[in-house]
């Protein structure tokens, strides 16, 4: 492969943390950016510079492009931790900067921009499974900054920029802090509280999930991949478990069993998670997945617009590796469990 050299925004975060070293063992030279100092688990190989997009030096932000070839444009802010203001300011302004800069360097020969299924919304029916092109209706705060990013990296196309979009569904394992791994600590959580049967809604919800090796995986092979520019792509795997499946999963792991409920806010209440966390922590478990309040939050909302297409991705000839939910499930939590962030 001729020499490439990738810029990896986004790179103290969670799905960076996979695609920066799997750039470097490809050969590509990579310099990475993130708002705080260079994190531990960059590879040597990499070059590191802290750079805000939105607060930062704009020549900063021109520097950082200089003599790049490939883009990879996965900083942003999600709903997990941020404002609505700042979603929008660390999605839409920080890559409005950082694609002003890609033009005016002129090296660019791909930006590809990790956007979200969140664009198309949950509000407004939109066909089963649903395709990239279909008229993104987005419905909450992080779904609009997202599809508003989208249209800023859009008109970048239209100029002649070569674009591709990602749209990943709730990525999970090795490193995820929140999403899968948040209910694999509520479920631990419970488990330490000694209780043996794990109280689920009884309405089922259907989920989504893509791991993060098929993610990275797929932005690699759409990286170099000839139909790729000018094109948005659906990255789920493509297998739907519901909330039942998923609850049983872990209850049967952590030696509990089901027992389904008619009360949306059944199991114990937050002060007693919460009170049964910091034990946890007492003997040695980290803060790093994040607790939230709502119990198994992210299994509760049912989406209309739940099953995404996976044509333009499986058309490009990519196989997904992470489809069977039970043995990923578990992975996940022997991994929380191998790396101190649940005991
Ligand atoms: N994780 C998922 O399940 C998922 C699913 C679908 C789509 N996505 C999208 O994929 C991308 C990466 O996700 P992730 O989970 O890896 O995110 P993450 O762990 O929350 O990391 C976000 C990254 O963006 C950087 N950032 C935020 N605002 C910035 C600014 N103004 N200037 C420069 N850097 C800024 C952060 O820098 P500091 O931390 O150094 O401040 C961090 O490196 C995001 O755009 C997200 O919307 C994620």
């Amino acid at each position: 492969m001729a020499q490439r050299s990738a810029l990896v925004t986004g790179a103290t975060g969670f799905i960076a943390s996979h695609l920066a070293p799997a750039l470097v063992a490809e050969g590509w030279s990579v310099r990475a950016s993130g708002r705080r100092p260079r994190p531990d688990w960059l590879p040597a190989e990499a070059e590191y510079r802290s750079v805000d997009f939105v607060d930062g030096d704009g020549d900063d932000v021109r520097a950082l492009v200089e003599g790049i070839t490939h883009v990879f444009h996965l900083a942003g802010a999600s709903s997990s931790k941020s404002s609505d203001d700042e979603m929008r300011r660390n999605n839409v302004v920080a890559t409005e900067r950082l694609f002003a800069a890609i033009a005016a360097a002129g090296t660019v020969e791909r930006a590809l921009h990790m956007s979200s299924t969140s664009v198309y919304g949950e509000e407004v029916q939109l066909p089963s499974p649903v395709p990239e092109d279909v008229g993104a209706q987005p419905s909450r705060g992080y779904g609009k900054a997202k599809y508003e990013t989208e249209q800023v990296v859009w008109r970048h196309g239209e100029a002649g920029l070569a674009v591709v979009v990602l749209r990943p569904v709730s990525v999970h394992g090795p490193g995820a802090v929140k999403l899968l791994a948040s209910a694999i600590l509520d479920v631990a959580i419970e488990r330490f509280m000694g209780l043996d049967r794990l109280a689920v809604h009884r309405p089922a919800v259907e989920q989504r999930l893509v791991h993060i090796d098929d993610l990275v995986r797929a932005t690699l092979h759409l990286a170099t991949h000839d139909e790729a520019p000018g094109r948005a792509f659906n990255i789920v795997s493509g297998v739907y478990p519901t909330s039942h499946e998923i609850a049983g999963i872990l209850a049967a792991h952590f030696g509990m069993t089901v027992e389904l409920d008619d009360d949306p806010d059944c199991g114990p209440p937050y002060e007693d998670r919460q009170a049964a966390w910091a034990a946890m922590r007492d003997k040695g478990m980290t803060d790093s997945i994040i607790l939230t309040k709502e119990r198994f939050r992210f299994m509760r909302k049912a989406n209309r617009n739940n099953r995404l297409a996976l044509d333009n991705l499986l058309g490009t000839g990519f196989e997904l590796r992470h489809t069977d939910p039970q043995v990923e499930v578990v992975a996940d939590a022997d991994w929380c469990r191998d790396s101190g962030w649940i005991v």
